[in-house]
């Protein structure tokens, strides 16, 4: 029996700040952050919308789009660095909102590669038929860790909320393989001390080298090849880091997700926002072999090759 995912959602901040905003803030330009990122927009929350508002919207689209009951929710995974306070959990908090009574919940840290390591965490419990459904949200507040005098960082990131209901699929669909990984010497190159800090070299080296490798992985270990790939979802970090991954897959433009200039780098929320998106532009199909790819700071990293399908 292999689980997969019912339903997703996502939730992004009406407010979007262009390239062209930033100029006026900072020292940099519209045609740096577009050659260097692929950013020209991104999504920043208002003060009073803090990450569980985000999370909950997303949430309940997901349970919506996934036709489930909310108290057949057994486990609630909230992949989040900048939750609304160290405790009580994001996850919490939408365990009392969304009605989900019946559910366990915990916040999971491990960054940009967060919504990986929900998904696979939501997995364990699914197949082992501990929990019928499993609720897995990526969100971010970035915007309230960033320092917005450091233009090294401030052009990067934005805001919003990305989440799935996982659950039982019919055979041969759903999660076919997956990988994480965690590397802690690499911690050094991203972390948060007031605001958020990284050496954003270190971090794109890492990133190309592990991206590609974690996608082949995934495809290999499904008994797949790259040809066999319909679709990438890589994290939406940055569009030179994205394009490397592509072509170590050998795949074509039109198979890999692209949402960055939309919303920027929104962390755990990257890739289920961008997964929504997908389908709302019908780029994914039934049957479809999807890979998953992320990477953080930890650094951490995971992917998942996923038979698209219930
Ligand atoms: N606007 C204009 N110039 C900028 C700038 C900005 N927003 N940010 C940096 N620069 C300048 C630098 O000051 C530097 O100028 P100098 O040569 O005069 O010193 C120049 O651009 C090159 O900077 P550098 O940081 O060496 O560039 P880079 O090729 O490493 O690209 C990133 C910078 C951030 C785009 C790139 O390193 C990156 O994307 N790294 C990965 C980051 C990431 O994905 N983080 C999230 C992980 S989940």
């Amino acid at each position: 029996m292999n689980a997969g995912l019912v339903g997703v959602g996502k939730f992004v901040p009406s407010h979007i700040v262009t390239n062209e905003d930033l100029e006026k803030r900072m020292d940099t330009s519209d045609e740096w952050i577009r050659t260097m990122t692929g950013i020209e927009e991104r999504r920043i929350a208002a003060d009073d919308m803090d990450t569980s508002h985000m999370a909950y919207e997303a949430a309940q689209n997901a349970i919506k789009d996934a036709g489930v009951n909310p108290e057949e929710i057994g486990l609630i995974l909230v992949a989040t660095v900048t939750p609304d306070r160290p405790f009580p959990t994001v996850s919490t908090m939408l365990q009392e909102q969304l009605g989900t009574k019946n559910a366990a919940a915990m916040d999971i840290s491990a960054a940009c590669a967060g919504f990986m390591y929900g998904l696979v965490t939501a997995k364990q419990f699914v197949e082992s038929g501990s929990y019928d459904y499993v609720l897995v949200v990526g969100v971010e507040k970035l915007s309230k860790i960033t320092d917005w005098e450091d233009r090294n960082t401030a052009v990067l990131f934005g805001d919003g909320a990305g989440a799935a209901v996982v659950g039982k699929v019919s055979e041969g669909r759903g999660i076919l393989s997956f990988e994480l990984g965690a590397d802690g010497t690499g911690g050094k190159h991203l972390y948060q001390d007031e605001y958020l800090v990284m050496n954003g070299r270190e971090v794109f080296k890492f990133a190309v080298r592990q991206m590609g490798e974690s996608a082949l992985n995934v495809v290999e270990k499904a008994g797949l090849t790259t040809d066999d790939i319909d679709y990438l979802i890589p994290h939406q970090a940055n569009i030179r880091i994205m394009e490397a991954s592509r072509e170590r897959l050998g795949l074509p433009v039109e198979k890999m997700s692209k949402t960055i200039h939309k919303y920027g780098n929104t962390s755990a929320a990257s890739i289920p926002i961008s997964l929504v998106d997908d389908l709302a532009e019908g780029k994914i199909k039934e049957g479809d072999v999807i890979v998953f790819v992320g990477f953080g700071a930890g650094l951490t990293w995971g992917a998942l090759c996923i038979r698209w399908g219930k």
